[in-house]
Order: C-alpha cells, then structure tokens, then sequence
C-alpha cells in the first residue's frame, strides 16, 4: 500500500477476521468472511459497499461489541483476546465510535454540559476541578459555542450532536475513531463540515480515523487508503486513488459507474476542501 503514513508502525491490524451471526431456526450468517487490513497510527482509511455487505458488523466486531468467529485483531500488535481487563478498558477508551444517529446517540436527558461531564467524570480523564475548562475545550476542538451547553440533543441540529458525539469520543483521548456513515443522516453543506471537522482532528491529534460511506466521493476526499467490501469480503483494498482511479474488481467498475453524475461530485470535491 503506497500511503504517507507507510512508515508508522500499525494501530490496528485484522487477520483472517470472520463475524459469524447465529440465528434462530435458520442457518448462520457469515457478514465478513476473512478479512486483513493493516491501519497505520495517524492513517485513514475509507471502507466503501452497499448496503448488508458487513460494514457495520466489521466496525462493531473491532470496537469488541460482538466476538470475532475467527481471525485475529491486533491492536498496537498485541492480540486483543488475550488482553486482561485492565486492557480491555484502555482499548474502550481508545478506539472509539461515532454513529449515523448522533442525535440518538447522546443520551436524550442530559444537556450537552452534562453529556460532556459524564464521560470525562465516569472515565476519571482528570481531576473535578479541571472538568469545566476541559469541557470548553472539547466544545472548542469541535467548532461549538459555549451557548450550546446547556440545550438537550432534540434542541440541536443533527451536524450540532454530531459534533457533541464527536467530542464525547475526543474526551477519551483516542487513537482510533470509527466513524460509521457520520454524515449520511445531514444536509449536504453539513456533511461538508463535518467530514472537514473529522479530517482537521485526524490530522491534528495524529488519530487514525476508519470512515465508512456508501459515497465514494467522501472517501476520495478524507482517506488515505480505501477498501471496497462485496458480500462480507474486501474485493478491492489499496490506496485511495489507486481504487477509484483504477478499479481490478468488477464491483468496484459497477459502483464507480453508478456514480450518476460526475460533476455532482467534482462539486462535492470543491465543497469538502479544506
Ligand atoms: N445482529 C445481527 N444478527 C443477524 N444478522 C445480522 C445482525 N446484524 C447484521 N446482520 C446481517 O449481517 C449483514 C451485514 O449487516 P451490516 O449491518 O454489517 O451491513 P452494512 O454494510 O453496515 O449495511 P448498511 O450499509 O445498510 O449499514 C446483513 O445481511 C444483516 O442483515
Ligand atoms: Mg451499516
């Protein structure tokens, strides 16, 4: 893989990983069937299929919501199934996620200063009486003003929690976010500004960021490295250009050439710039 993060030793690494789903009175399902990546410290990668192809199930089984059938995950190159519980709560705190819903996400009840305080107050990030300046700064790594404080989620905009949830996964200071179709739920100029947002953090904290769309152009423009996934497999992984530019793997031909218009996304392009 030809990236400019090549030389970073890898955050994350998936070995021959498989999820499996057990169903009642029919057979079980394979989601993802085997696959490897590698994602250096600081890299991004884009992990582009339609929908059902086991996008979600792959993020899920790396965030350790759901055990892998067979295969391997490493994290900083130690295998996370024998990691002690001490281990496994530091791996919660740092690879962290981010959903489509943001606005379901956050807890209905709390208002953003309550949101934010939970997480750094629950997760013991610093002491009581840092909690206050911590949570300005947090709101200002993410471009929202101190009035917002006080609002509950139903009070915002969608691009408004997802910027909250953004900072909720920041107070814990990760190394790996996996932001799964964060934007597909927005305005389009929202969308913009959001994957803008993610791009500056990735970029500032050295955060290795996986991003998961079905819009190729997003992944064009905020990722590294790309892996098309088709039926629970990677059919096309390497670095992001080389994918689009210069598909090997009929599905990628078809989904490149599903793209109606190409000027709608060359005016994307000109909207997600920094
Ligand atoms: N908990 C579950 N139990 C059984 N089957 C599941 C479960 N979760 C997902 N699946 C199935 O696994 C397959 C992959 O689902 P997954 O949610 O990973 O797809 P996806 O690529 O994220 O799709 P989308 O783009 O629509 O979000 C689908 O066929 C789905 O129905
Ligand atoms: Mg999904």
């Amino acid at each position: 893989m030809v990236n400019k993060s090549r030389n970073k030793t890898p955050v994350l690494e998936l070995s021959g990983l498989s999820v499996v789903y057990k169903r009642v009175g029919r057979p079980a399902l394979r989601a993802v069937n085997k696959v490897s990546l590698s994602l250096p410290a600081g890299g991004s990668l884009g992990i582009v299929g339609e929908s059902g192809c086991g996008k979600s199930s792959l993020a899920r089984v790396i965030m350790g919501l759901h055990p892998p059938h067979e295969g391997a995950l490493l994290f900083e190159g130690r295998s996370i199934a024998i990691f002690t519980r001490a281990q496994r709560v530091q791996y919660r705190r740092r690879v962290q996620m981010i959903f489509q819903d943001a606005t379901g996400s956050l807890n209905p009840r709390m208002t953003v200063r309550q949101s934010l305080e939970e997480v750094l107050r629950v997760h013991r990030i610093c002491a009581a009486k840092e909690i206050e300046s911590r949570v300005d700064s947090l709101l200002e790594r993410v471009a929202l003003s101190k009035k917002i404080l006080d609002s509950y989620p139903r009070e915002m905009s969608g691009g408004q929690c997802q910027r909250v949830s953004i900072a909720r996964c920041l107070a814990l200071g990760p190394e790996v976010i996996i932001a799964d179709e964060p934007v597909s739920a927005l305005d389009v100029s929202v969308q913009a500004r959001i994957l803008n947002l993610l791009l500056k953090l990735q970029q500032e904290l050295n955060l290795a960021l996986i991003l998961i769309s079905h819009d190729l152009a997003v992944v064009k423009h905020v990722c590294d490295e790309a892996v098309v996934m088709y039926a629970g497999e990677f059919v096309e992984v390497g670095c992001t250009l080389d994918v689009l530019e210069n598909p090997q793997h009929a599905y990628t031909k078809s989904l490149l050439a599903a793209v109606p218009d190409v000027k709608r996304a060359l005016r994307k392009q000109a909207v997600i710039k920094l």
